[in-house]
């Protein structure tokens, strides 16, 4: 027999919600911790200081009392009135007469000074005492001196000392300096974590990531050598991933370049032009598997001031002699500093592109407002676009969409691999988008 389990689902309401940095759990956690310790020990000292006054004050009562009804009871009667202005204290007031009846005190301070009034004189003085009415703390112990005259001992004990004025300024600056080192710590404690996120985060292509500073405490300077020396063997793999990419595309170029010499020279035309066809298509791979190996590791070439309008003309010239449909509209009218080759490059990838999957490539140049004043560079279309899905992947080497086109169209899959890796050498943005009016858009923001 089964039985199904419900389980309630606890929501937390909208006020507790934990937050989401460590810092602030860190700091919550510590500030509320030690705020409600220290305001324990704050209320167990008041307590206890409250609890010993009245233990001193009524040990002094006691004595005081005693000796007041002594010195009463020895003068002469007609003596005794003028002596109770002197015998009175703050908190109590001798009255010869029998004073007012009423309940027995309840009020907790009163009994405890009803109980030891008791203890001072109640063996010799048989004693009554009741709460005056009215008034919660006050009451009165009647007693007859040894001549019968009733006594009255009408008092109202006071609470402990009141708190200083100063108590609370320091309560509040302990706590601003409780605040202060738990804010010190916890940014001791996530500092680190932040630093290292940023050195991943910066950890590029290029492989040039910052190295931590492997000091500090021992489990952030661990941390950090262990990111160091994961840094190093990424970089390691990554250079001889390149190696051997190289190596083996630069030793396929004379073969082939051999084998299209034997190819001329075949008696058999016909086959003779569908290899050289194959062998054009293996040379053009294996030219950009270098080229890609190459741009692994960003690029050599230093940056320079140009003009990049006169490289942009230039490069849009050399498709036109060629017969090919490019166009340039948009100037930016001021020298920059970038690296012409890879420029030339990305544009020329991109052109390739646009030419090949549409047949004509408007290029655009503007100082685009909607990227902060950065120089914007589009190449525009209007062949097929790319489905939303792909507008990544197809930026990830020998990824070709549509193997049927592609056949025609010819094609390694690493033209946008290649201008990819040099953008992000030179801190440039490359997107794709597809426009609205159809085709696409590739973008090439320079910074
Ligand atoms: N302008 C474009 N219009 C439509 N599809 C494109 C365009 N540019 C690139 N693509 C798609 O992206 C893929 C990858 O492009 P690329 O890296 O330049 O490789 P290749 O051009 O050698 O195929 C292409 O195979 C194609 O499917
Ligand atoms: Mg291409």
């Amino acid at each position: 027999m089964s039985t199904t389990i419900h389980t309630p689902v606890l929501h937390a309401p909208a006020f507790l919600h934990w937050p989401r940095t460590l810092f602030a759990r860190l700091a919550l956690i510590l500030v509320v911790g030690i705020a409600l310790a220290q305001g324990m020990s704050f209320w167990l000292t008041m307590t206890e200081r409250d609890q010993s006054m009245v233990n001193v004050m009524t040990g002094y009562v006691e004595r005081e009392v005693t000796s007041s009804v002594a010195l009463l009871d020895h003068l002469p009667p007609d003596e005794r009135a003028e002596w109770l202005p002197k015998l009175a204290r703050r908190s109590y007031t001798f009255i010869l007469g029998p004073g007012v009846t009423g309940t027995p005190p309840d009020a907790v301070l009163s009994e405890r000074f009803a109980k030891s009034i008791a203890e001072g004189i109640g063996k010799r003085y048989p004693l009554t005492v009741n709460a005056v009415p009215g008034d919660a703390e006050r009451f009165q112990v009647h007693l007859r001196l040894t001549d019968g005259t009733p006594l009255t001992i009408d008092m109202r004990p006071m609470p402990g000392a009141p708190m200083s004025g100063w108590l609370p300024v320091v309560l509040v600056l302990q706590l601003v300096v409780m605040a202060a080192c738990c804010w010190i710590a916890v940014r001791i404690a996530t500092r680190p974590l932040k630093q290292l996120a940023q050195a991943a985060d910066a950890l590029g292509p290029d492989l040039k990531a910052q190295r931590l500073p492997e000091s500090g405490p021992d489990e952030v300077a661990r941390a950090a050598k262990a990111f160091n020396a994961m840094q190093d063997r990424v970089a390691m793999y990554m250079k001889q991933r390149m190696q051997i990419l190289a190596a083996i595309t630069h030793d396929l170029q004379t073969p082939i370049t051999r084998m299209r010499l034997r190819v001329d020279v075949m008696d058999d035309s016909a086959t003779g032009a569908r290899l050289q066809q194959d062998l054009k298509e293996m040379e053009t791979l294996v030219k950009e598997g270098v080229t890609y190996a190459r741009t692994l590791h960003g690029t050599q070439e230093a940056p320079a001031r140009i003009d990049p309008d006169a490289l942009i003309e230039s490069i849009v010239d050399d498709y036109r002699d060629a017969g090919m449909d490019v166009s340039l509209s948009g100037s930016i009218g001021r020298a920059m500093v970038t690296r012409p080759q890879a420029l030339r490059r990305i544009v020329g990838n991109l052109v390739d592109n646009a030419l090949k999957y549409s047949g004509d490539a408007p290029v655009v140049v503007d100082i685009g407002a909607e990227v902060n004043g950065r120089v914007r560079l589009s190449v525009l279309d209007r062949g097929p676009g790319i489905p939303e899905a792909s507008l990544e992947a197809v930026f990830e080497p020998f990824v070709r969409l549509e193997e049927s086109r592609n056949r025609q169209t010819g094609g390694t899959g690493l033209g946008l691999a290649i201008a990819r890796q040099l953008a992000r050498a030179m801190d440039a943005e490359l997107t794709l988008r597809n426009r609205d009016e159809g085709g696409l858009e590739a973008r090439l923001i320079l910074s």
